[in-house]
């Protein structure tokens, strides 16, 4: 009964609980499946209150697929709520390049000051403390731009502390 040691890994992985068939019904109809799917099968319908309390095949079978209608709908709240704060995100972002556009014709025009200012109210802080802050305590509970927040948040600050050089220097020279 050896069984390959891929299949062992595989179910180790995914199984909840140590796959052992309770239920007859479970253990027959697991068994009728791929051996791949057996253990896996075993595992996630025994940990299931209406499965095990299934009498035949039928039952289930729509256990299984109540099963993944439940996962599905709370996978589909999850896309809702992350597309309502990517919205969000999408809208500080946009703020965020309309900023750095008119930070950028400050530096052009020399006037260094109004590009810091324009820097500390409009970009530095808007990935992070905008966007990045409100995907971590938002319903999602998912960020999958955490990285370029923090990228983002860098380069920012990067370019405030050279301005910040360039205007120490200038007002220095000024007086
Ligand atoms: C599960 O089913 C298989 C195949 O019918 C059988 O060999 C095995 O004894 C059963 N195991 C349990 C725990 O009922
Ligand atoms: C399982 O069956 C028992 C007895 O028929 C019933 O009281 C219980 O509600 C059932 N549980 C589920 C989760 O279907
Ligand atoms: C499906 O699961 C829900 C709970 O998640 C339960 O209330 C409902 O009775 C189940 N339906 C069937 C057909 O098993
Ligand atoms: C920030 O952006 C708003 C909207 O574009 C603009 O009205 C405001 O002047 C900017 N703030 C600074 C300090 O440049
Ligand atoms: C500061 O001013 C000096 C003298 O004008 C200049 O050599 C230097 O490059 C300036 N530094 C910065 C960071 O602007």
């Amino acid at each position: 009964m050896a069984r390959p040691v891929a299949t062992l890994i595989f179910a180790m992985v995914i199984t909840p609980a140590l796959a052992i068939a309770n239920s007859p019904v479970i253990n027959a109809t697991c068994a009728a499946l791929t051996p791949q799917l057996y253990e896996y099968c075993v595992g996630v319908l025994s940990a299931d209150p209406a499965a095990t309390n299934a009498t035949d095949a039928h039952g289930l079978a729509t256990a299984a697929v109540n099963i993944t209608a439940d996962k599905a709908a709370a996978t589909l709240q999850v896309i809702t709520y992350l597309i309502s704060e990517l919205n969000t995100c999408q809208d500080i972002y946009a703020r965020m390049e309309e900023g750095l556009a008119n930070v950028l014709t400050d530096i052009r025009d020399g006037r260094f000051k109004s590009a810091m200012l324009e820097m500390d109210v409009n970009v530095t802080g808007s990935p992070n403390g905008g966007c990045d802050i409100m995907l971590f305590e938002g319903n999602a509970q998912k960020d999958p731009i955490s990285e370029e927040n923090t990228q983002n948040d860098l380069w920012a600050s990067l370019a405030d502390a050279i301005l910040e050089t360039i205007e120490r220097n200038v007002s220095k020279r000024g007086t």
